[in-house]
């Protein structure tokens, strides 16, 4: 299957386009405010965080710029991504086996179109394409993005299921968005988000446009860090200051997000969570494995059950995630 994902940007109708998607959304936001303080109800994160209407935070990217060589050293920099493959690839493997119910022996991913966001180097999207799945990474470092396609070149299977673009998700959107006037479809399975949501400058922004990219009733997986004292600890000083497993800086402890909270943007984006599941990094090993406790790390996956995110939140019939849900112990 050709990688149809991978159009190029139409600048003047995109950006277009993309006002029209701040505009939904910031009326969205409004409509919670207003809602909120009409029903005298706390006022949720959708105004607490921040509604810049871009994911990206300058200083994030040129941090990743100056790594962008290094994705595929697997003793390097990155050793903790390649071997987190080991769980989160079956992760998406086998819940997007049980959502789609597709049966394809061998490439079991086979018909399914999946958006790797914050791609890097294509650690994570090659070997979903591999499993059969069209997939297009995207990521706003251009050199990463080189790096990607030069990797995916060396293995012939994968230029036929695997492509790569220099683009932000809400870039993505804002196509999307004038895509599905002409169309009427979401276009994509799955969005991944693994090891990213913690590098981006507006969580809101990036579950709104998961929202808009995704077809209904398909999936989001997250991964990413719990902000608990234990993240702090092992993720920032062990991990980055003592044992040097992730380079210095990496991580910003502000930006993590707990599974609560994470649950919280989802559902209020049109999202209802299946699962979250506490992973854990041995650094002696270099394994990861699963563990009930989601007090560093945790991957999460949830489906997308509503189009127009505020009709939930107008309908005031929202329920906390963690009553509908099978979830590890939060951190
Ligand atoms: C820790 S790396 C994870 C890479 C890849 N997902 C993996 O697990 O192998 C974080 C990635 O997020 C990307 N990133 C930073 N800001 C972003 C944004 N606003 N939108 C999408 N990706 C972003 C970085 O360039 C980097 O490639």
């Amino acid at each position: 299957m050709g990688c149809t994902a991978g159009r190029r940007p139409r600048c003047r109708a995109g950006l277009r386009s993309w006002t029209a998607v701040c505009k939904q959304r910031t009326l969205w936001l409004q409509r919670s405010a207003c809602l909120n303080t009409q029903q005298n109800t706390v006022p949720c994160h959708v105004s607490a965080r921040s509604a810049s209407q871009t994911t990206v935070d300058p200083e994030e990217v040129r941090r990743f710029q100056s790594l962008a060589s290094k994705w595929w050293d697997e003793q390097g920099e990155f050793a903790a991504l390649h071997a987190m493959n080991d769980l989160r690839v079956p992760f998406i493997r086998d819940n997007l086996l049980n959502v789609h119910r597709v049966r394809h022996p061998g490439k079991p991913l086979r018909g399914l179109r999946i958006l790797d966001v914050g791609c890097g180097g294509g650690l994570l999207t090659e070997p979903l394409g591999r499993l059969g799945a069209n997939v297009l990474g995207i990521d706003p470092v251009g050199d990463s993005i080189g790096t990607a396609q030069l990797h995916s070149s060396i293995d012939p299977d994968l230029c036929e299921c695997v492509c790569y673009r220099a683009s932000t998700l809400e870039e993505l959107a804002a196509e999307e968005d004038e895509a599905e006037e002409e169309q009427g479809a979401g276009q994509f399975d799955a969005v991944i988000a693994s090891e990213v949501v913690e590098h981006l400058a507006d969580l809101e922004t990036f579950a709104f446009c998961c929202n808009q990219v995704l077809k209904l009733g398909g999936s989001l997986f997250i991964t990413t860090i719990n902000k608990t004292n234990l993240s702090y600890a092992l993720g920032i000083v062990v991990a980055e200051q003592l044992l040097h497993i992730v380079p210095s800086g990496t991580h910003d402890w502000d930006k993590f997000i707990s599974p609560v909270e994470l649950e919280r943007l989802l559902e209020s984006n049109g999202f209802s969570v299946q699962s979250v599941q506490g992973m854990l990094y041995n650094p002696v090993s270099g394994a990861w494995s699963w563990t009930d406790s989601t007090a560093i790390n945790y991957a999460l996956h949830a489906v997308k059950v509503r189009d127009d995110p505020h009709t939930e939140q107008a309908g005031g019939s929202s329920t906390h995630p963690e009553d509908h849900h099978t979830t590890a112990t939060h951190g």
